[in-house]
């Protein structure tokens, strides 16, 4: 549980409604929410989605976990506590930017549920789309685009998710996506196209 530091606080409305915001924008907040394995494809496929999105005339924007962590969580690192940090925060941001109306794609392994679905709360149903890149351990550390499985089995990176930390599949998300059967492309028509069905490119 997060401690509660902060007294003496007070909430202010604004004068701008989310609504009004949506209606500037021609779209609706969204939090695509990507899971995966690292290698998996989760920042591959954000990118091209938020070119594609952009192209069309939509607001999108990248939450990454490597980048993220070069800023606002570079004091984190990867045991568990810091990992449900990392995704807290996330949460939190993602929210605030769903509420500026933005299509906003998250690509943190996030490898743990109860973080998740904390995550999943916070943004709030309907807001919230988790996508499962479902690609097999094998073949994210055949692609090791960072040459970090080749250390963690090397036993120079302790607890990397997939080697001797644990990653916990998502149980009911919104969609999974075969990165040995698609690619990046394609994956994106199928985002953009559940995005479509769930009303968010239009208002
Ligand atoms: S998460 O587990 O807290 O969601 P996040 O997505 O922010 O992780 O960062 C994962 C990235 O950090 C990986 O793609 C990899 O480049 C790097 N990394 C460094 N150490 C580890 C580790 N022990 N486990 C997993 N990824 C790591």
């Amino acid at each position: 549980m997060t401690e509660i530091k902060a007294t003496n606080i007070t909430w202010h409305e604004g004068h701008v409604s989310r609504d009004e915001r949506e209606k500037l924008l021609k779209q609706k907040g969204a939090l695509i929410w990507m899971t995966g394995l690292s290698g998996s494809g989760k920042s591959t496929i954000a990118y091209t989605l938020e070119h594609a999105l952009v192209q069309q005339g939509r607001l999108a924007y990248v939450l990454d976990g490597d980048n993220v962590r070069h800023g606002l969580n570079k004091n984190l690192g990867f045991s568990a506590e810091d990992r449900t940090e990392n995704i807290r925060r996330i949460g939190e941001v993602g929210k605030l930017f769903v509420d500026a109306g933005i299509i906003t794609i998250t690509a943190f392994i996030s490898p743990y549920l109860a973080d998740r679905q904390i995550a999943r709360e916070t943004v709030g149903e309907g807001n919230f789309f988790e996508v499962f890149c479902d690609t097999p351990l094998s073949v994210c550390e055949e692609r090791d685009p960072k040459g970090l499985y080749k250390k963690a089995r090397a036993g120079e990176i302790k607890g990397f998710t997939g080697i001797d930390d644990p990653y916990e599949a998502p149980e009911k998300p919104e969609h999974v996506i075969d990165t040995s059967k698609l690619s990046p492309q394609e994956a994106t028509v199928e985002l953009c196209a559940m995005l479509t069905k769930a009303g968010k490119l239009s208002v």
